[in-house]
């Protein structure tokens, strides 16, 4: 019996089911030309893994192409699918090359096709059971978005080799930046029990190739901390049964005073032995739950997490205490770079929170163990809608690095606003480093190329929850499926994204495709071009982070992080006369930083402290900038709206209402952005708009 999609047809006119909701295609030609493969599918193995796969291409092409495979071990036409792993079926072994199977590597895939005179065989093969999933999921998806088989025939593999998402769900089941309903995997301090769901997750994070899953939020509070303790392990070892049926292996956040809060121990001094043998005896257990257990993501010495500090130890002490136990069962520690001074003293010019993280780290660089991995969020603050690219990122050069992306849109628009994060992960993924000369790119350290690391990869915060639409804005699921993609192939291009997630989630209709295409690729530069100018950052309502505040950030009670004054706006974190942040870059990079005149406008306010009559390339004032950003802003956040009634008929009612009401919402808000920013230059400067509209 398939297990697939329970609540499928209940909830699809809502968008449950994302980009796996299979709707037969109208294409009869192309239709003609898949069928011809897909009505016997070969398959000899038996295992979990490999009975999803082909639960999943049944069900695609049930879906697709309205028919009813007949699934044999020997076959029964004359052209059929053949799916399996090399590794274990002779048969596939036979018909591919050596180079294409060493090629494909322990997740990749390959899909060919094999014709003799009495057959004709299309192969859609890995060499684990992982790369064979993957590989269908590929299959399903070239089908769905009518692609010519041809263009998918060859090898495919991942470019990262951790490709896994942090959940920053709570016990209770509230979510920590969630915007989407309540965790689909706590509730009222228990895991849930009802599997439907959370399989129904497992296949969207498989189908994108996402091989793990923190299930747990990084601030691990008291409560929390009993989720590794006998009382919660059998049930977090079911839900990790669930996540192997599709390939993902399950982690989980820790807090690094455990031996104290569960042990009882007077310490958590990571030297301490008593505390080391702890750890270990604590992780046998877990692994007798868990035997594919991935291992901790651990936030230590930030905002208030117990960390090493408190026994002078450093971060690299705490890390390895906690890979030395985790090692013999081939499980990692992924400690977050994610520490600062919450506390700082704002008034305080010469103190720099953008500079915390590599002050830090960098002078650990070396130091941690094989299977430490750092994960550094993407930018040097935290997830602001403008940032430049964290100066870890390039510094260092001995040391595993997990990139850390926020899927979930805290400062970018909570998931009311339309605001589609792929292309600012293009550029970051795309930043040149200079860490190695020319073309190092952020991408190449990430995937562990440039430094040859024993592990790297790609995490995001995720931003589902257990609202019928997983992600509250339906078309925030494209946030996640961009995230997934890029996690899997950088390379890809943001226009490739959109049109392949348009396609799967509404239709191949070109002009469907266009218009939302169009608008998720705009759709982050007008969020940015009515919030917080010129990569200034903050900005917003403090604690919950939503809606214009431009003096409210909750750590700095003084208002002064932006330095805006009557004069001029903007941080100096230049060599000469600032903090010095820019001198952490690369040289190549820093020189470009350390001037106005050559910083790229969209840092300038990152980097320097200007004066409102400064001219931009544009020829407009910095202040007239400000001003005719946020007006346009809200003419966009219109104009989307505009585009969208466009597709009235074209796309499924209740889809079509829900996103017209969030559009409406947006236009709303960009509006009080507008009005608050205007009005706080305007009465801080006392200078006009030069057309003459009204501030407020
Ligand atoms: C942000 C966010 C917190 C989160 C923290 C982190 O500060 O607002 O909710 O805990 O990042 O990444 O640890």
């Amino acid at each position: 019996m398939s297990r697939i999609g329970a609540n499928s047809s209940k909830y699809d006119a809502l968008g449950y089911n994302c980009w796996l909701g299979y709707h037969k295609l109208d294409n009869s030609r192309l239709i003609k030309e898949y069928v011809k493969w897909c009505k016997n599918i070969i398959r000899s193995e038996d295992s979990d893994v490999i009975n999803t796969a082909l639960d999943e291409l049944k069900n695609g092409i049930h879906g697709l192409l309205d028919i009813n495979p007949i699934i044999s071990v020997e076959p029964v036409m004359k052209a059929y699918l053949s799916i399996g792993t090399f590794s274990e079926n002779d048969t596939l072994d036979a018909l591919l090359e050596t180079e294409e199977k060493e090629e494909t590597g322990e997740e990749g895939f390959i899909i060919k096709l094999a014709e003799t005179d009495e057959e004709s065989i299309l192969i859609i093969a890995g060499k684990t059971e992982k790369g064979l999933l993957y590989g269908v999921f590929s299959f399903i998806r070239a089908i769905q978005t009518q692609n010519n088989l041809e263009n998918i025939f060859g090898i495919e593999k991942p470019a990262n080799q951790l490709r896994i998402l942090n959940h920053w769900d709570n016990l209770d089941g509230s979510i920590e930046r969630g915007y989407a309903g309540k965790s689909i995997f706590f509730n009222n301090n228990k895991v849930i029990r009802k599997s439907d769901r959370i399989r129904d997750y497992a296949r969207l994070l498989a189908s994108m190739g996402i091989n793990g899953t923190v299930i747990n939020n990084v601030n691990v509070l008291k409560f929390e901390t009993r989720l590794i303790t006998s009382a919660y392990l059998p049930d977090v070892a079911r839900l990790a049964d669930l996540f192997r049926e599709y390939g993902i292996r399950l982690y989980l956040s820790i807090n690094f005073a455990s031996p104290m809060e569960l042990g009882g121990l007077p310490t958590a001094d990571p030297l301490d032995e008593g505390v080391r043998e702890w750890w270990k005896k604590k992780i046998e257990e877990i692994y007798s739950y868990i035997p594919d257990f991935g291992g901790f993501l651990v936030k230590a010495d930030s905002e208030n997490r117990p960390g090493p500090f408190t026994y002078n130890r450093n971060h690299a002490d705490g890390a390895n205490m906690l890979a030395k136990a985790l090692k013999g069962h081939s499980g990692i520690v992924i400690w977050r770079c994610f520490v600062y001074n919450c506390m700082q003293d704002w008034r305080d010019y010469s103190v720099d929170r953008a500079k915390a993280a590599y002050d830090n780290f960098m002078p650990l660089d070396g130091k941690f163990d094989e299977n430490v991995l750092l994960q550094i969020k993407n930018g040097p603050m935290d997830f602001q809608v403008r940032e430049p690219v964290s100066t870890l990122f390039g510094g260092l050069r001995e040391t595993n690095q997990v990139m850390e992306f926020q899927i979930t849109q805290e400062y970018t628009g909570q998931q009311k606003h339309l605001c589609w994060l792929v292309p600012m992960w293009k550029e970051i993924l795309d930043f040149d480093t200079y860490a190695k000369g020319k073309n190092t790119f952020v991408k190449r350290i990430v995937n562990g190329s440039v430094f040859e690391n024993k592990y790297s990869g790609i995490a995001g915060v995720a931003n589902i929850g257990d609202e019928a639409n997983w992600t509250g804005f339906q078309l925030a699921q494209a946030n996640l499926y961009g995230f997934g993609r890029l996690a899997w192939n950088p390379d890809l291009t943001s226009e490739q994204i959109t049109e392949e997630w348009v396609r799967r989630t509404y239709s191949n209709n070109s002009e469907v495709v266009n218009i939302i295409s169009e608008m998720l690729l705009s759709s982050w530069k007008i969020y940015e071009s009515y919030t917080s100018p010129l990569g200034i950052g903050w900005m917003v309502n403090p604690n919950h982070h939503f809606g214009p505040n431009v003096d409210g950030y909750e750590y700095d009670k003084w208002g002064t992080y932006h330095r805006a004054d009557l004069r001029g706006i903007g941080v100096d974190r230049t060599s000469a006369s600032g903090t010095g942040y820019a001198g952490q870059y690369n040289k190549e990079v820093e020189e470009g930083y350390q001037d106005a005149g050559t910083c790229p406008e969209e840092l300038l306010l990152f980097f320097h402290h200007i004066p409102y009559n400064y001219k931009l390339k544009s020829g407009e004032t910095l202040i007239q900038y400000i001003y005719n950003s946020h007006f346009k802003g809200v003419e966009q956040a219109i104009d989307l709206k505009n585009k969208w009634l466009s597709l009235k008929g074209m796309v499924g009612e209740e889809l079509f209402n829900h996103v017209k009401g969030r559009l409406e919402g947006q236009i709303e808000y960009s509006k009080e952005w507008r009005d608050v920013i205007n009005t706080y230059f305007f009465r801080k400067t006392g200078i006009d708009d030069e057309q003459g509209r009204k501030i407020y």
